[in-house]
């Protein structure tokens, strides 16, 4: 692929939990590269991302990684406009690899270093080919470590309007796979599982903190799961090892619509307290086609309706081309960062 000499190239790196991930994008849109060395082989014994292997996964990837897709943009460094990394929220053990790669680079080809929020790429994972997006939006972001909704107005400057309490939504779906013992990473396992399932089986409770709360709570639906299985205050025995795999299913069904009825109610608020136009998914739990579906669903049923933007399947969980392509706006806006930058495990 041959280079104009208009694109600004931005080589875009992310290791905040289990991928080492980094891509080539062009002008925040052209995607040149994009190569994502997944973990998951190494943490789904453990039923959990486990930092001290993510770290040390990290360690071994990130520079494989990088010549990769240096190679398959066929661009050189020359090319290249500035160096982008996500330095928060995540594992700090995790994060603090792709953020010493970055500084590495910055320094060594004497490019600008651009400082990225995981959260706000992942919003940008859902805007990716969006030409002209009707603002304000509401963006749902909902993956293994978080469950936020933003006020969009701008790619530079989201406004967090809730969050989770407690768990994620994600994290709530491996949990809940993991007692079902049902495989690793656990959202696709329990999405595969609830196909065959009926969700009006078990009523499992639905938080909603509150008629005006934007904040999310699944610790409590985890807890409901649990109980089920293994009786009130896990006094009784395991049942999930007797069951039958239609009762399996039905679990996982039932669990799956509750935590989608919560997401859509949620966003279904916020659309309506910001007057939104525009509605964005991303996050590694939008590859769910029970949310993606019923999301849809609500923005055409809404006076007026709202055009929905998901992220493609692929850029849903964690990737580096919605690190690259959100650096594009910092580029341009030449918001910048030192070689002082820090991982962080909040933000
Ligand atoms: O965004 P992501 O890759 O990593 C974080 O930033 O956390 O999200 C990973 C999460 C995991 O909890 C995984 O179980 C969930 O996304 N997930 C899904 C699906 N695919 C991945 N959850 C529900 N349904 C899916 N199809
Ligand atoms: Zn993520």
């Amino acid at each position: 692929m041959r280079t104009k000499d208009k694109d600004v190239n931005i080589l875009g790196i992310e290791t905040s939990c289990d991928e080492t991930a980094a891509a080539v994008v062009a002008d925040g849109k052209i995607i040149k590269s994009s190569v994502v060395a997944s973990q998951t082989r190494l943490h789904e014994k453990y039923g959990g991302v486990v930092p001290e292997i993510a770290s040390r996964a990290h360690i071994e990837k990130i520079y494989p990684v990088i010549s990769e897709v240096i190679q398959q943009a066929e661009v050189s460094e020359g090319d290249i406009n500035a160096i982008a990394v996500a330095n928060q929220p995540g594992l700090t053990v995790a994060l603090v690899i792709g953020v010493t790669a970055a500084k590495t680079l910055s320094l060594m080809w004497e490019k600008p270093l651009i400082a990225i929020n995981h959260l706000h790429a992942h919003l940008q994972s859902a805007v990716l080919d969006e030409e002209d997006l009707e603002l304000p939006a509401v963006a749902l972001i909902v993956s293994g470590g978080h469950t936020s909704l933003y006020d969009y107005r701008s790619p530079l400057d989201p406004k967090l309007l809730g969050a989770t309490i407690d768990d994620a939504a994600g994290e709530a779906f491996d949990k809940v796979a993991n007692i079902l013992r049902l495989s690793y990473p656990g959202g696709p396992s329990i999405e595969k599982a609830a196909e065959k399932g009926n969700p009006k089986t078990i009523q499992f409770p639905r938080s909603m903190l509150g008629r005006d709360s934007l904040d999310f709570s699944f610790s409590g639906i985890k807890t409901a799961v649990l109980y089920h299985c293994r009786g009130q205050d896990m006094k009784g025995e395991d049942k999930v090892g007797s069951m039958s795999e239609q009762e399996i299913a039905d679990i996982a069904a039932s669990f799956q619509t509750a935590i989608v009825d919560v997401l859509i109610k949620k966003t279904e608020r916020a659309v309506e307290r910001i007057g939104a136009k525009t509605v964005l998914l991303g996050g590694g739990v939008a590859a769910n086609n029970e949310l993606r579906t019923r999301l849809q669903a609500m923005c055409e049923t809404a006076v007026p309706a709202k055009k929905l933007l998901v992220a493609p399947k692929q850029y849903c969980t964690d990737n580096a081309v919605m690190v690259a392509s959100l650096a594009y706006y910092k580029y341009k806006a030449r918001l910048f960062a030192d070689l002082s930058l820090e991982p962080k495990a909040t933000g």
